[in-house]
């Protein structure tokens, strides 16, 4: 049976990073605050000129050098993605072209926080059906041009990033033992709209602010983040003994070790990366990726299950052999 094996992985960080201190210069916020209630101590902006497209054309460079491949090695690109350059075209084309890849296709995929969990359970369908063979995965914003810096319940949870993995087609035979992605959850439902969601868009003319109850969001996170992971486990045949890693979405420490404790993980076997780049949204997963195998985690072989939800409410999950 045919499988997507991991083929390399990188990330890509703006070069301004912004401390907790920041904010307390403008809102009646600190430090102790921030920490204490989501455990982000800094975040990374995008300069006035860094668009989503150039942070994620940066992470998907350095997955090329990762994997040994040019860009026109891939059949195909997806960006997950809500902060795209512009309406139209997609993010993906922008960066098809400013990577120097002139074949195969490309396009956006909007699931907001879960974008990346989406895009890569579709970049595994094209290759499982034959679609494509080498498949480049993106998640990448830039979150701090949707954020109203007067609402402090939102605007020092959110950072800038991008990072990418590449999807290759190998054969397995079709156990657990395979490499490559073994099982993938998605869900949405849009009864739950209004609990997280930007209040502009084409059809008010303006680009809009992120609204956030953010209680809210943290209840639905915690139950349906272990819910999905446990799916997407039980479908690929593994139990939380089997897991190495946990690689989920980095939006709050709080929301990370409820998940894990309600999967029987360990805080050891879960990848944190939330302290040093806040809540990047689809990026946050391929960023956690890409910083866990730079610093000798991720190993080939080692288990892996990705979980995460954001606006819509839409959530899922994918376990992967790396
Ligand atoms: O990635 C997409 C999914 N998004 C998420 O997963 C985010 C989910 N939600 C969360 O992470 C948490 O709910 C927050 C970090 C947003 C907030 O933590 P919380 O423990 O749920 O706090 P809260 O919203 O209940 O607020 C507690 C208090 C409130 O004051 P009162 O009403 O008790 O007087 C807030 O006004 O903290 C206040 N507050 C702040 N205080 C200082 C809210 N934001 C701040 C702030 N600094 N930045």
């Amino acid at each position: 049976m045919k499988r997507a094996h991991i083929k390399g992985v990188g990330h890509y960080l703006p070069e301004n990073v912004v401390p907790n201190a920041h904010f307390e210069k403008t809102l009646e916020t600190s430090n102790d605050w921030i920490i204490s209630r989501s455990g982000i101590e800094r975040r990374h902006f995008a300069a006035e000129d860094e668009t989503t497209s150039h942070l994620a054309s940066h992470a998907a460079r350095a997955a090329l050098k990762d994997a040994g491949l040019e860009a026109n090695d891939l059949d195909a690109l997806i960006v997950a993605t809500s902060t795209p350059d512009l309406t139209f075209p997609s993010a993906a084309t922008m960066v098809q072209h400013q990577i120097g890849m002139t074949g195969g296709f490309a396009f956006d995929i909007q699931a907001v926080c879960a974008g990346f969990v989406f895009a890569l359970a579709n970049a595994n369908a094209l290759i499982v059906s034959g679609t494509a063979k080498r498949v480049m995965v993106i998640g990448a914003e830039t979150f701090s041009r949707i954020m109203d810096w007067t609402d402090r319940g939102t605007c020092v949870l959110f950072g800038d990033g991008a990072g990418a993995l590449i999807l290759e087609a190998a054969d397995g035979d079709g156990t657990a033992q395979d490499r490559g992605v073994l099982a993938t959850d998605l869900n949405s439902d849009g009864t739950y709209r209004d609990i997280l969601y930007v209040d502009g868009g084409v059809s008010t003319k303006t680009t809009g602010y992120l609204r956030m109850e953010g209680k809210e969001v943290f209840r639905h996170a915690i139950e349906k983040l272990a819910a999905t992971a446990h799916t997407a486990m039980d479908s690929a045949g593994v139990t939380s003994e089997d897991v190495d890693w946990v690689v989920p979405h980095q939006a709050n420490i709080r929301i990370i070790k409820g998940t894990a404790k309600k999967m029987n993980m360990p805080m050891e076997n879960v990848i944190v990366t939330v302290q040093d780049h806040g809540n990047t949204s689809a990026a946050s997963i391929p960023l956690a990726l890409s910083v866990g195998k730079a610093e000798g985690k991720l190993k080939q072989g080692d288990l892996v299950v990705t979980e995460a939800i954001g606006g819509g409410l839409a959530w899922g999950a994918v376990v992967l052999r790396w």
